[in-house]
């Protein structure tokens, strides 16, 4: 769907939207253009969230990848149900996918593990994602520890680190357009594996 496009008769596939509008969002030169808030609610049912990296999206749901021993990895351990908010202000679009994750695969997980650079492969050891360090000499020091255990070989992936994907329960895409008498048009998954379509007011 180009952007001068509207929602007048919305396409049938929400999926190919979001990739159609992801696809045009890389295309803005953006350095993280497919960041997004992910949403999560802990045991004591409050919300938080924080920016995540998109890293693939198919009919299973969008995949992200991070410590599982974080506080949103603590969060969706209690509660699998979660968020991805995309915005784009260049291209006055939003996109919101709401459903339930589950964890990747080790395979998958190994897979794209493998692909990061290594300094990115020694962080993933070295920090104790969301938890206190005393300073950056402490972090620093973990580093070089983690550094030196992984001396003339390949880092392997740490066993808390890995990918969740959020299925593609509700997405709701967002156009702004003039008068704020935007286009928002809300796909919900049905048990049938169609999509329940619906205009919603701006
Ligand atoms: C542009 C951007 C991209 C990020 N991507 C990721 C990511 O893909 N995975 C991740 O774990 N943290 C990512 N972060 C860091 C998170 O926003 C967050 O600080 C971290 O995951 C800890 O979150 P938590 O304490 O809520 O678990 C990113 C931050 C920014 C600003």
């Amino acid at each position: 769907m180009n952007a001068d496009m509207d929602f007048d008769y919305p396409p049938a596939d929400p999926l190919a939207v979001c990739k159609s509008w992801l696809d045009e969002a890389e295309t803005l030169g953006l350095i993280n253009p497919l960041a997004c808030s992910l949403a999560t609610i802990d045991p004591e049912g409050r919300p938080s969230s924080r920016t995540v990296l998109l890293k693939a999206l198919d009919e299973q749901g969008a995949v992200f990848y991070t410590n599982r021993l974080s506080r949103k990895g603590k969060a969706l351990q209690t509660n699998p149900w979660a968020s991805m908010l995309f915005y784009w202000d260049m291209l006055a679009r939003q996109i919101l996918i709401e459903g339930r994750v589950s964890e990747v695969s080790d395979e998958e997980s190994d897979a794209y593990f493998a692909t990061r650079p290594r300094g990115s492969q020694i962080g993933a050891w070295a920090s104790r994602q969301s938890e206190p360090v005393a300073d950056r000499a402490a972090l620093n020091k973990a580093v070089a520890e983690i550094e030196q255990r992984f001396e003339g070989r390949e880092v392997t992936r740490p066993p808390h680190w890995g990918g969740y994907r959020l299925s593609l329960d509700r997405i709701e895409f967002w156009q702004g357009l003039l008068d704020r008498l935007h286009d928002r048009i809300e796909y919900v998954a049905t048990d049938h594996g169609t999509w329940d379509i619906q205009r919603l007011n701006p």
